[in-house]
């Protein structure tokens, strides 16, 4: 699809103040099927190119400043260039970047995650998010020999053909190579519990896997009695419960949102924080469910049932020393809690601008994760606590309608924000003076929005 030029004035400023990622778009089309890496990387008219970043900043190919609040999709929770990260990093490459054995340092790296995540006595490592949720399935499958996992209606799991039915609707034809049979082992319920029992009732499930930050970290609000229900229904039909949390584990407090709010999973997949915000994963869980990954003495159950994995850079030392020095800064909770309190700042002050500028559209998210819908009525609001926007969940999902959103992100982009999918999740490097800028350039947005009758 090649970029075309349009007669909005905010995409007009756009394709003419970004001459070289114009370039560095039409070069990668070339080269990468629509010159991205990564589906939501998709931009009209074209993605733009990022060279540098540092702190809270970022910097593009035509020379702009923005304040970033996709942070590493949310992997960079000290922000970027963290000084302890880089250096343990660039100690760890002189060292060797891949020894093809075992390395004293991921004992370390375990040895911090089982004492933080309160459901991880045993941990295995893998290369990304989506091997995590993978991993998990499999691992909950063999443990009670059935072949259906439960998952919940728009919760995210990574991109296996497992994980990715049910994000989008299970009888959606927008699932080309995910073969019939693996869907039909999935099987999609809304985020009730009522449904859920009732689908459990069924007796074929091996377990339920959630995002217990709610979908898509926190698109659509998820209460701890819900996934502290959940729990109880689990143990009472018997099943597995996986909490996914590569986004909420390390960031929602230091043992993720099972610690925060005390609800214990059976298994936990991680990713993002707990590599540093270099490539990684990670599942843990139950000493006996995770056991099953243990070579035994005795052939015939290794036959039969050790559960198979492996992969090239599962633990490889680089992610191994930048986890290390990560998870030291956040160990006690003062980064989340700053960081939670400077997003909640940005939330109100979304919200206060919304009123102020007359608006439809409103500001929500928890910990240090904010969502953004612009041009759809909803309730009215105080600009207090925003955790509960009873928002319908069907507009949530939906968010801005295409216009609005487009010209909202690339009019954000020349005030000099980075804005990430709808929202953002932010940084320890997020200060005062930022969250100022954010909301000016907010407030100056939506003035340009409204003077070209965008909104
Ligand atoms: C909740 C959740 N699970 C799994 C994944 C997949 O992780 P990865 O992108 O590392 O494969 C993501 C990625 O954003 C995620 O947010």
């Amino acid at each position: 699809m090649d970029a075309v030029a349009s007669p909005n004035p905010i995409v007009a400023r756009y394709l003419e103040e970004n001459p070289n990622s114009k370039r560095l778009h039409a070069e990668a089309l070339t080269l990468l099927p629509g010159g991205i890496a990564h589906d939501v990387r998709q931009q009209d008219p074209f993605a733009p190119y990022i060279t540098r970043a540092l702190g809270a900043l970022k910097w593009d190919a035509d020379g702009h400043e923005l304040i970033d609040c996709a942070m590493g999709h949310g992997a960079l929770i000290l922000g970027h260039g963290n000084p302890a990260v880089v250096e343990a990093v660039t100690r760890q490459a002189r060292e060797g970047t891949h020894h093809s054995a075992c390395h004293p340092l991921e004992i370390e790296w375990a040895e911090r995650v089982t004492r933080m995540v309160p459901s991880a006595e045993l941990v295995r490592f893998v290369a990304s998010g989506t091997e995590a949720t993978m991993m998990a399935m499999r691992l909950a499958r063999a443990f009670k020999q059935r072949d259906r996992i439960l998952r919940i209606d728009s919760h995210f799991h990574g991109w296996n053909d497992y994980a990715q039915p049910g994000f989008l609707p299970l009888a959606s034809n927008q699932l080309p190579g995910i073969p019939a049979a693996v869907r039909d082992l999935m099987v999609s319920a809304p985020q009730d519990l009522n449904a859920i029992d009732d689908a459990l009732k069924s007796g074929e499930f091996a377990g339920v896997i959630v995002e217990p930050t709610g979908p898509t970290w926190a698109l659509i609000p998820i209460s701890d009695d819900f996934l502290r229900d959940l729990r109880a229904l689990t143990e009472k039909h018997g099943v597995v419960l996986i909490f996914d949390e590569v986004i909420g584990g390390f960031r929602w407090s230091p043992g993720g949102v099972q610690g925060k709010i005390g609800v214990v999973p059976d298994l936990t997949t991680m990713a993002k924080i707990v590599a540093g915000g270099l490539p990684g994963g990670a599942v843990a869980g139950r000493r006996d469910i995770m056991e099953q990954l243990r070579f035994s003495p005795d052939p015939n159950w290794n036959r039969e049932h050790k559960v198979l994995h492996n992969g090239t850079f599962n633990a490889n030392p680089l992610s191994a020393a930048a986890a290390i020095a990560c998870l030291d800064q956040i160990v006690d909770g003062r980064v989340q809690a700053f960081a939670d309190a400077q997003t909640a700042k940005l939330r109100i002050g979304f919200n206060r601008v919304l009123g102020r500028m007359n608006v439809e559209g409103a500001a929500w998210g928890d910990s240090s994760v904010f969502h953004l819908i612009l041009g759809v009525p909803v309730p009215a609001r105080s600009d207090g606590d925003l955790r509960d926007p009873k928002l319908p969940a069907a507009a949530l999902k939906k968010g801005s309608p295409k216009a609005i959103d487009q010209a909202f992100h690339l009019a954000m982009w020349h005030e000099g924000v980075h804005i990430f999918r709808g929202g953002g999740l932010l940084s320890s490097t997020h200060d005062d003076a930022v969250i100022s800028r954010i909301l000016v350039a907010f407030e100056r947005t939506l003035a340009t929005m409204q003077e070209h009758k965008l909104l």
